[in-house]
């Protein structure tokens, strides 16, 4: 009884607290595939052309994304690692955090696993939700995280957004012309990038797919074992239900 009083006050208290945060702003959905290399490797490359300076991945060693992504050990050492790294060591940046806090407000946080607290379609949302604030100390706000520290880092490959972006909306095509009417992300802009807005969100879903992957690498390896042991247990019925038949034979 008092088991059942206790489980009902924790979810009453957690059911509480998450209707205090109150709705989030809307995101895009995207469909990460944790499957598709090519996609992550792009991912990674960009990771570590735009992120890396201020963002280390310190729970997940290079050698391991080399084997995951299939970039081989010659070519990955001469164009992923930075500095004199070793493909053995963990992704850590040697940024100093207190003086990261006083250039930035908060500190780059690590991003591990952010993938698995945000969620890639936040991610996702985010990483294409800056605009022009003039404001904000970097000239920069974001849709999905007001009034964030990080500066549009992206800005030379997605141009520099006038208006806030919209988000999860329904893309809607005029039937008689095949235009795209309203959709969502950026509509204006302020300044060009030099990707179009549909490459823009391709680079950033191979971002994400990437960082997916990071927050949990083992998960391609899970699903494929998870697979073995379906179809053993597949198998196995079968011998179990005709040895089951044989020893109730004699009794009915
Ligand atoms: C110039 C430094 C800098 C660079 C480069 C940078 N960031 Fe950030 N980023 C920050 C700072 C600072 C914050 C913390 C912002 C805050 O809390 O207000 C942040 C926050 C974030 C967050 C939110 C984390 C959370 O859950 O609170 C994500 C996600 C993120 N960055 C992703 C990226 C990605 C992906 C890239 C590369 C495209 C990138 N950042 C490049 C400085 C940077």
């Amino acid at each position: 009884m008092i088991k059942l009083v206790a489980t009902l006050f924790f979810t009453i208290s957690v059911n509480s607290v998450l209707a205090a945060v109150g709705p989030a702003a809307p995101v895009d959905d995207i469909d990460t595939d944790i499957r598709d290399q090519e996609s992550m490797q792009r991912g990674m490359a960009l990771f570590t052309n735009y992120c890396f300076g201020c963002h280390s991945l310190e729970y997940s060693r290079y050698e391991r994304s080399a084997n995951d992504l299939g970039i081989p050990k010659e070519i990955f050492e001469e164009n992923l690692l930075e500095g004199d790294a070793k493909i053995g060591q963990l992704m850590t940046t040697s940024m100093d955090k207190d003086q990261a806090k006083a250039w930035f407000g908060n500190p780059p946080p690590d991003l591990t696993l952010v993938a698995r607290l945000r969620g890639p379609d936040w991610l996702y949302s985010y990483l294409r939700g800056f605009y022009a604030d003039p404001s904000r100390p970097y000239g920069v706000n974001n849709v999905v995280f007001k009034d964030v520290g990080m500066p549009h880092v992206l800005a030379d490959l997605q141009g520099m957004c006038a208006e806030p972006p919209l988000m999860g909306i329904d893309t809607e095509v005029d039937p008689l012309s095949g235009n795209i009417v309203k959709s969502s992300g950026c509509q204006e802009y302020k300044s060009e990038g030099s990707m179009t807005p549909a490459e823009y969100d391709e680079a950033i879903y191979d971002l994400v797919n990437y960082l997916e992957y990071v927050g949990e690498p083992s998960r391609i390896e899970s699903e494929r074992i998870g697979l073995y042991v379906l179809v053993f247990l597949a198998f196995f019925f079968v011998f179990v239900y005709f040895l089951n038949k044989e020893y109730w034979r004699d009794i009915h």
